[in-house]
């Protein structure tokens, strides 16, 4: 049985969900960048459950999430200098930073690794729920493997009702796209997914940052193991074409239209299109990030066989994270100038 919460002014009603985490069970929570399928990190049964509940590779580590910088201490070998920086800077964020794990930590939540990825999540309600629990909480995105990410409590009652014990409804995440992964234990921080703190504001605090060579050619293998996975896909095909040409998006549309498949359209911007659904995604890059999993959630439940959406030019901020959740979720199937390529993952 799943039991839905929803939490408004009063966080009182948090108490039983976060006694539920403390003693092993699951428990789906609003973040700022998307909803978590949270479990207590140190508790090795409850961890497993949580791959059982998405169907999660065995070999794809979790995100630790806690509440106060106390918390991190003992999860961790050490806390270089430059690891205290990012967390003044960036803690509660969407920003999750790798370091040497403690052998406290399971490995089953660092499905072998000997570092730990950890984040201060910044949602009101995650951090009471942390705080209440009184553990750290490991917690992958609620979604089931493979499919989009959830960003509102309804996309998590469609995934996982009747496979986790609480579903808490803290309203749309307001990011919209998981954190930014940073590996703080190569010589150079690197990268290892884009996210919600953008290359820029990390190198604002860091000096020298980099993306992982993977995210940039595909056939390296990613360090971080999440990244090797076909993710953020919807049912429907999707291809990507360059948001400046919205000729070639109608093209693709009228083509696959006469094929006699249901067409959906992600548009930004004003420019409109004619398709069976149109989703029209915002006018900027954080519009459309808030909007991207939502957008494409719906235009499953709307029918759509094949999905055009606009794929933003390269600039700095959410742009990177925003490019490589399309790419991901389109397998990498992008138009441009009407010959389809496999591109780089951001
Ligand atoms: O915004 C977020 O980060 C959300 C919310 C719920 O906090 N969480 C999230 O978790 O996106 P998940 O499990 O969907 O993605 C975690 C990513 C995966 O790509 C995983 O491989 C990587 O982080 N990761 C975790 N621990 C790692 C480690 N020790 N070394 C390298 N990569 C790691
Ligand atoms: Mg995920």
């Amino acid at each position: 049985m799943t039991k839905v919460i929803t939490v408004e002014q009063d966080f009182s009603v948090l108490a039983e969900a976060a006694d539920a985490l403390t003693a092993g069970k699951l428990v789906a929570f609003p973040t700022e960048t998307v909803y978590g399928l949270g479990a207590n990190a140190m508790n090795e049964d409850a961890v497993a459950n949580i791959f059982v509940a998405k169907g999660r590779p065995q070999d794809n580590p979790l995100i630790v999430h806690i509440s106060s910088r106390e918390m991190l201490k003992p999860l961790v070998k050490e806390i270089p200098e430059t690891a205290e920086k990012l967390m003044d800077a960036f803690w509660p964020g969407p920003l999750t930073i790798i370091l040497e794990k403690s052998d406290l930590v399971p490995l089953r939540v660092t499905a072998g690794l000997n570092t730990v990825a950890i984040r201060m999540p910044e949602h009101p309600v995650a951090l009471a729920l942390i705080e209440k629990s009184g553990v750290p909480v490991a917690a992958p995105s609620a979604n089931l493997s493979g499919s989009p990410s959830t960003t509102r409590a309804s996309h998590v009652i469609a995934d996982l009702t009747g496979r986790v014990d609480y579903i808490i409804d803290g309203g749309a995440s307001r990011v919209g796209l998981e954190s930014t992964v940073l590996d703080m234990t190569s010589d150079v921080p690197q990268i290892l997914r884009p996210g919600g703190v953008s290359l820029e504001e990390l190198k604002a605090v860091l000096g020298d940052v980099t993306y992982e060579p993977a995210l940039k050619d595909s056939t390296k293998a990613p360090k971080s193991p999440g990244m090797k996975y076909r993710h953020y896909a919807p049912k429907a095909e999707l291809i990507l074409v360059d948001a400046d040409k919205a000729d070639t998006m109608q093209t693709i549309l009228d083509t696959e239209a006469k094929k006699a498949k249901k067409t959906g359209v992600l548009s930004c911007g004003n420019k409109s299109y004619a398709a069976d659904f149109v989703i029209a995604c915002g006018d900027t890059p954080s519009e459309y990030a808030h909007r991207l999993f939502d957008a494409l959630r719906e235009m499953d439940d709307l029918g759509a066989q094949v999905i055009v959406a606009a794929l933003p030019a390269d600039s700095g901020g959410i742009v990177p994270a925003l490019k490589n959740r399309l790419l991901k979720a389109s397998g990498g199937r992008v138009v441009s100038n009407v010959v389809i390529t496999k591109t780089e993952c951001i």
